[in-house]
Order: structure tokens, then sequence, then C-alpha cells
């Protein structure tokens, strides 16, 4: 059975569409095998503004994992794991109105809210084995992080890792350092590995590319290093020996 990673944050713009395709195709890349005509990974944008979709249309058939943007039904959302032939499968979700902002004074029962989108990532919810919580180093992204993993993930006792995706080095360390002191004070999980501000990374989403297609210059290669990094930290590549009798036979 696939294992099913959650790229979620109730904040929009924070990198999980970004680290969605990333973390697929360094995983694919590694973990690929020549014989095997099918790609390994999986990424499902369950974002209604598809804007992962959008990106996966232009780079076409060259990427290195498969696409579906999922229009399922939630009872399906939720057997995502059965799909067979995948070893990972990476889900993006979309952002949403936390219970804080609508302001009525009544709290909701459900931060998810009770709209389609709500019901796909209650859904998705069900099927993750662990979620990334993308962060920028930013205090604006602070609260929402915090409901995130405090209102929704925390209660389902779901496994998260909260990445610092988007640091800009030439921005000096004193924002990281408040965002890990952030993160640390809540007593959250936190990546080791931060995923830096790189140009090549805004571009790629515009100019066809996933991380393992960019070109082989220094720049390059070091944006590229850091998503391998978060990949090793996060344990995607091993080759995971399969329980006799579970799952799909190994061949
Ligand atoms: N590490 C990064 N370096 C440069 N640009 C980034 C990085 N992470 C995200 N971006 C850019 O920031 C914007 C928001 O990222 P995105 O992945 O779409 O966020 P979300 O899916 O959470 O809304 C996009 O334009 C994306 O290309
Ligand atoms: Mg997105």
């Amino acid at each position: 059975m696939a294992q099913v990673h959650l790229l979620l944050n109730q904040k929009g713009g924070v990198g999980k569409s970004t680290l969605t395709v990333n973390l697929a195709a360094i995983t694919a890349d590694v973990i690929a095998r020549p014989d095997r005509q099918v790609p390994p990974v999986l990424a499902v944008s369950i974002d209604p503004q598809g804007s992962a979709t959008w990106w996966a249309d232009r780079v076409g058939d060259d990427l290195p994992f498969d696409f579906v943007q999922a229009h399922r039904e939630p009872q399906e959302l939720s057997r995502l794991k059965e799909i067979d032939g995948y070893e990972h499968i990476f889900v993006d979700t979309p952002g949403w109105i936390g219970p804080d902002a609508d302001d009525d004074g009544v709290e909701d029962r459900d931060p998810l809210g009770d709209g389609r989108a709500g019901v796909a990532l209650r859904a998705v919810l069900e099927a993750a084995d662990d979620v990334i919580v993308p962060i920028e180093p930013e205090g604006l992204g602070f609260l929402p992080t915090a409901n995130t993993i405090e209102n929704v993930v925390k209660p389902r006792g779901i496994p998260y890792t909260v990445v610092i995706n988007n640091w800009d080095p030439r921005d000096g360390t004193a924002d990281l350092d408040e965002t890990k002191a952030f993160i640390d004070g809540q007593q959250f999980h936190r990546a080791q590995t931060v995923v830096r501000h790189y140009k090549i990374h805004t571009r790629a989403a515009v100019e066809n590319r996933v991380v393992t297609q960019y070109p082989r210059n220094r720049i390059s290669l070091e944006a590229r290093e850091d998503f391998f990094r978060l990949a090793l930290e996060l344990g995607l590549g091993g080759t995971r020996r399969q329980r006799k009798g579970a799952g799909r036979a190994a061949k």
C-alpha cells in the first residue's frame, strides 16, 4: 500500500504546491526502477483552484510522476492508499478560512468548514500517513500554522513535520531564527532542512520544470539540494519491505 503524504496549511502561498510537485519528483527520481513503466509516485491535487494542475498540464508527458486532479467522491479520496501501483502519494491541498476569520463570535464546530473543499480535506486527512506543513519565515503565517496543527492535525493524531520554506539567505537569519523559535516554542515537530528561496523555483512553475529537470548549473543544483535533503530527512527514498501477505505481492 502507498504511503500518503498530505501538504497542509490553511494559509495560501506558503509552498504547498511547490513542495508537492518537487518532493514527488525527487522521490520518483530516487525510487523509480528502469524495469517498470509506471512511475512509483502519484501527486494528487484537491485544490479547486487547480494551481498544481495548471502547472502539471504544462510539464505534460515529461513529468516524472503521475498526476491527478481529484474530482472524486469523498469516499474515494479517503481510500487513496488503496490505489494500486504507487509507493508514495503526495496530496496538494487548498488553504481554507479558519474559524477566526468569520468573526461571528461563534466558534465553528469544524475548522475545515462544510463546503466541498472541507469535505474533500476531511477525506484525505483520513487517508494520510503523515502531514507536511510548510511555513514561510514570516510572522503572519504563525497563527494559521498553529491553527492548522492544533485544530486539524493533532486531533486526528497524524504525525506531522513543519518545514520552513522560502527563506532568502540575503535577508539574514533574524526572521528564520524567529520562525524556528516559534515552532520550537509550540513544541511542533520541525524539519532541520530549510528550503531556501531561489528564483528558479518561482520560475519553474511557469517554465514547465520540476527540480529534477533543472539545468545543471551551480545555482540550480543548490536549489535542488534543499529538496533532496528534505526528502532524505522525511524518509521518502527508502525501499520498504512488504510484510508477507500484505498489500501488493513483491515481484
Ligand atoms: N522556495 C521557494 N523559492 C522560490 N519561490 C517559491 C518557493 N516556494 C514557493 N515559491 C513560490 O511562491 C508562490 C506560492 O507557492 P505555492 O507553492 O503556490 O504555495 P501554496 O500552494 O501553499 O499556495 C509560488 O509562486 C511559488 O512558485
Ligand atoms: Mg497551492
